[in-house]
């Protein structure tokens, strides 16, 4: 045999691996929704129309109380059926007799991500619902107080609904930051029991912080420090790229501040991309400024993870991806990527913005070696000042929109991780206009468009 043949052959063998393991993989999370429909199936049960029970999320805590909520009906003999707002039509709206709505509010009083389709083609679409006069319904809204417009998307929802004839079965319940006593008023008012909405989340648990480098030096931004957290002694945590965490301060105990983990397992550990929050009276933030300048190497992080289904790889683990960031947000693409190079699937472009390359090229080495060594067929990293014309991530989609749409007539799915200001609205009204508008929303249904964005 050749070498040229011993090659092919190798490389026929490398490319049948790949698509194994990708096969694999995909029939796993087949059977993951499989045991998911089998438990909506149930809930639903033979007879008469079942209520629906509505979510619309950002990062899976309206989801899962929906779920919740669903368990606790179906335990007293209610038929219910469970459904992201984005997967729902008008007429199954219009044809149901009861409907409780989930909702979480997202920027600066908008829908979730879970919700945009609705908005746009049941609230706000052409031939928008005229009425719903046979519908019962009730909204539990999620939000935080912290924000100017509290709750803004579920008042809205709970607003429209009553305008359309619909009969509210009790007014709307605002729940402030997961507050307990607002979730148990949502339970007291269906008549659940009260451990139906009871604590679905992992525990705290104690990790130590066991290196900490600074990623940016000289940058003009703010730093941003790299964190690798060393889990507790027993069994071996388990997360999926894309999953945040959650890390109990010191100094605000109900306040839990979220991050999106930078790691995969099988690294060992769970590493972080922090960056320090300045706030405008000169001080650092609470959160970033413990973690990345007063906790001492060795020192103890309060720390839970967070699933995050909206932003896991899900059924999109065989699909190309463009992975769209900036900033911390390499976090959440970064454990991607890992999670890529582990399972030999090279079908990435990475898209990438910072200010300078000479100071904020985040992870380098590790860049570079991922473009070297084919994990990444397509890098774009977008440096804004490095030329007297600022230019961002958003600006260099619109300018590679042929190759774009090659990758999403291939099946690509896009990821965007980051600050959700000046990064990923403008990513987002770019993809529109590359993309179009149906396809977009099609993208949007598929959940091949996922995002983790603060
Ligand atoms: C899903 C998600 C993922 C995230 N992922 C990451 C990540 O990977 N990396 C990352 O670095 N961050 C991430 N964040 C942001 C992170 O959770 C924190 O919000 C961030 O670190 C700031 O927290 P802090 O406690 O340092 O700031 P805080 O102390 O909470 O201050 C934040 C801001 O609040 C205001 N503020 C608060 N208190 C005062 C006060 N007393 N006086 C004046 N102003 C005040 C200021 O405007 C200040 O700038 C993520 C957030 C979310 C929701
Ligand atoms: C970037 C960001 C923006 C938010 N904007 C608002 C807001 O405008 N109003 C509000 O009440 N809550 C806001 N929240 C809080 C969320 O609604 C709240 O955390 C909710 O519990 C999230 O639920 P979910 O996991 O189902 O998306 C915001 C949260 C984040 C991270």
């Amino acid at each position: 045999m050749t070498i040229d043949a011993l090659r092919g052959a190798a490389a026929a063998g490398t490319v049948l691996a790949y698509a194994a393991l990708c096969g694999a993989i995909w029939w796993r999370e087949q059977r993951r929704h499989a045991s998911d429909r089998a438990a909506a199936r149930a809930l639903a049960g033979n007879g008469a129309t079942p209520a629906l029970v509505l979510f619309g999320t950002q990062t899976g805590q309206a989801e899962a109380l929906a779920w919740q909520t669903a368990r606790g009906l179906h335990a007293l003999g209610t038929p219910v059926r469970v459904l992201a707002l984005n997967a729902l039509d008008a007429d199954m709206l219009r044809s149901a007799p009861r409907a409780l709505f989930v909702a979480s509010t997202y920027g600066e009083g908008d829908a979730p991500d879970g919700a945009s389709l609705f908005v746009e083609k049941i609230m706000a679409g052409i031939g928008a619902l005229p009425s719903l006069p046979s519908l019962r319904y009730a909204v539990l809204a999620l939000g935080d107080r912290q924000y100017q417009n509290f709750c803004g998307f579920g008042r809205q929802l709970d607003e429209w609904l009553h305008a359309r004839g619909a009969k509210r079965e009790f007014a709307c319940v605002e729940v402030d930051n997961a507050d307990p006593a607002a979730l148990m008023q949502w339970n007291t008012r269906l008549g659940l029991a009260e451990d139906d909405q009871g604590e679905s989340q992992q525990p705290f648990t104690q990790w130590r912080l066991s290196e900490r480098e600074l990623l940016n030096p000289g940058s003009v931004g703010t730093s941003i420090h790299r964190l690798v957290l060393a889990p507790p002694q027993g069994n071996p945590p388990v997360w999926q790229s894309g999953d945040l965490v959650q890390i109990e301060v010191p100094g605000d105990p109900t306040r839990p501040r979220e991050y999106s983990i930078a790691s995969i397992p099988e690294d060992g550990a769970i590493e972080l991309l922090v960056r320090q929050e300045m706030r405008a009276d000169g001080r650092l933030g609470l959160a970033s400024g413990w973690l990345t300048d007063t906790l001492a190497p060795g020192g103890q992080v309060s720390l839970r993870i967070k699933p995050h289904p909206s932003f896991q790889l899900g059924d999109n683990v065989a699909r190309p991806l463009v992975l769209i960031g900036n900033g911390t947000g390499l976090a959440g693409l970064r454990s991607h990527l890992r999670a890529r190079a582990a399972a030999g699937c090279g079908d990435n472009w990475l898209l990438f913005g910072e200010r300078n390359a000479e100071h904020d090229w985040l992870c380098r080495h590790e860049i570079e070696a991922w473009h070297s060594a084919g994990l990444l067929r397509r890098l774009d990293m977008v440096f804004s000042r490095d030329q007297p014309q600022r230019h961002y991530v958003q600006h260099r989609l619109l300018e590679a929109a042929d190759e774009l749409n090659a990758w999403l007539d291939r099946g690509a799915a896009i990821y965007v991780c980051g600050s959700l200001q000046g990064m990923a609205t403008d990513v987002d009204a770019a993809l529109r206009q590359v993309a179009g508008t149906n396809r977009f929303a099609a993208m949007v249904a598929a959940a091949r468009y996922r995002r983790d964005i603060y």
